[in-house]
């Protein structure tokens, strides 16, 4: 903070669930609120406003909003006691998708906000704090947030995420993202440098792109044309100090060769990739309607790893969709053993309502999803420690990222977005470094620096 600017008034409380985007949303709500007077809380206790950013994809996600917001009525009611006021508001995909029900089983929440109304949030606390009773604003408005929103404030730090698209026009049978983020929207090339140049201004040296379906991002150029996402990628190699680039999440379906060939052609995009495939079984992709086939997906593998021989793969997998027989299981076990991930997430297949998946008949037995899931986890468990184990050794550059644990030591990721401690001075932080990888522990890598010229330095 400089010197002239004008200390917080009031604190802000955000609890963040679900993807990237929902916390990319979570520091533009901080923006947003900023100009009012709100600062940061470290605990709801200390908060005037408590944001809750939800999440619908999975029942368990959206059923946690609801037990926070008994502990939160709980802590309101203290507050009131005490002549003091706490303003709550449950905004993000569950507050999109479950508006009325928020606001009947819950009726001490003053306001309700999607993901699409962010801007709209400054209005919606005058009027809070005018009027009894909730706001309510679900709206898909013409108006564009991002239009609407300030200059992101805040400063992420060496690590910054990017929105640069939002929504899904892909239905997949099992999945709330369309109804809860809406159609897909691109925003403008212009937006997205503008906002790149602030924040490697601000610190950033790696930049993850983040949308629903980055790879199908296509954005107006100043002069009239489209971009896809491969246009963007070579512009942004161009800046200055942004030495890494990442983009999530991606979708098979619009992994193009253009794409692919960036890959080996960009040496800041990193060698990593989240790439959903979510089933193995042709027969279950296309109950999905996912829209492709398992042989492209590892057509894509192949020819990324083809482009860019590190290249390490990431994917989430769905076990137990409506119909998934033991061969279509072991059909995804088989996917999974030809590829290798070093990173999977792996969910069992929640029926979520209005969905098409949910109203189907043969919804698979909880016991087999359990049993399923607990098969794939630990061969993706097996295949994430053998990736890791085999970079012990290895010599590669590492992004510092902030302090570690323990004095001395200071965290950074790798290219294939491990975390990883070593011996280093603070000052390395927000700076690449080379280092030797030396240990693997459960979750995390440690390394020594090899570098000495950077110690020197520092
Ligand atoms: N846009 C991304 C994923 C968005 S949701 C894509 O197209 O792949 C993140 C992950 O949650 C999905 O990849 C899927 O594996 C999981 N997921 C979504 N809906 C689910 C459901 N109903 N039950 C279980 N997992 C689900
Ligand atoms: Fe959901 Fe499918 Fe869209 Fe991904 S592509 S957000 S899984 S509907
Ligand atoms: Fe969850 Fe909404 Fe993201 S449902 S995964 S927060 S788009």
């Amino acid at each position: 903070m400089t010197d002239t600017a004008v200390p917080p008034r009031k604190r802000l409380f955000i609890r963040t669930w679900g993807c990237q985007m929902n916390v990319y949303d979570s520091g533009r709500m901080a923006d947003v609120l900023a100009p009012l007077g709100y600062g940061p809380a470290e605990t709801p206790e200390e908060a005037d406003m408590v944001i809750l950013n939800t999440c619908h994809i999975r029942e368990k996600a959206a059923e946690k909003v609801f037990s926070d917001l008994g502990r939160l009525r709980v802590m309101k009611e203290a507050k009131a006691e005490a002549g003091q006021k706490m303003v709550l508001a449950v905004a993000g995909c569950v507050a999109q998708a479950e508006g009325k029900e928020i606001t009947a089983r819950a009726p001490w929440v003053d306001i309700v906000l999607g993901p699409q109304t962010y801007h709209r949030l400054p209005e919606m606390v005058a009027r809070a704090s005018r009027a009894a009773g909730a706001q309510i604003d679900t709206d898909f408005p013409v108006e564009q947030k991002f239009d609407h929103l300030p200059e992101p404030a805040a400063s992420q730090g060496p690590v910054a995420f990017l929105t640069i698209q939002e929504g899904c026009d892909k239905f997949c049978s099992f999945c709330v993202v369309p109804y809860t983020r809406g159609a897909e929207f691109s925003r403008p090339v212009a937006a997205i440098l503008a906002e790149a140049k602030a924040l490697v201004a601000g610190g950033a040296r790696e930049i993850a792109l983040l949308g629903q379906n980055v790879n199908a991002w296509h954005g107006e150029a100043p002069d009239g044309s489209t971009w896809n996402l491969t246009r963007l990628l070579y512009a942004l190699a161009e800046l200055a100090d942004l030495p890494r680039i990442r983009y999530t999440t991606s979708h098979p379906r619009d992994m193009d060769e253009g794409l692919i060939r960036a890959h080996g052609a960009i040496p800041q995009l990193m060698p990593f990739l989240h790439l959903p495939v979510q089933s193995g079984s042709d027969r279950v992709l296309a109950a999905m309607n996912r829209g492709h086939k398992a042989d492209l997906f590892l057509r894509i593998c192949d020819e990324l790893r083809e482009a860019r021989p590190d290249m390490a793969l990431s994917s989430d997998f769905i076990v137990g969709h409506p119909g998934e027989t033991a061969e279509d299981h072991a059909a995804t076990m088989k996917l999974v053993e030809r590829v290798g991930f070093a990173l999977a997430y792996s969910f069992k297949y929640s029926q979520r309502p209005g969905t098409p998946a949910a109203g189907q008949p043969f919804q698979v037995a909880e016991d087999v999803k359990d049993a399923r899931l607990q098969e794939l986890q630990a061969l993706l468990r097996q295949q994430q420690d053998g990736f890791n184990e085999d970079c012990v050794g290895r010599e590669c550059e590492v992004l510092f990222t902030n302090p570690g644990r323990h004095p001395g030591q200071v965290m950074g990721r790798t290219p294939w977005l491990q975390p990883l401690h070593a011996e280093a001075p603070l000052s390395l932080i927000g700076t690449t470094a080379r280092v030797r990888v030396t240990v693997r522990h459960p979750n995390s890598l440690r390394a020594t620096l090899l570098d000495q010229k950077e110690l020197a330095l520092a």
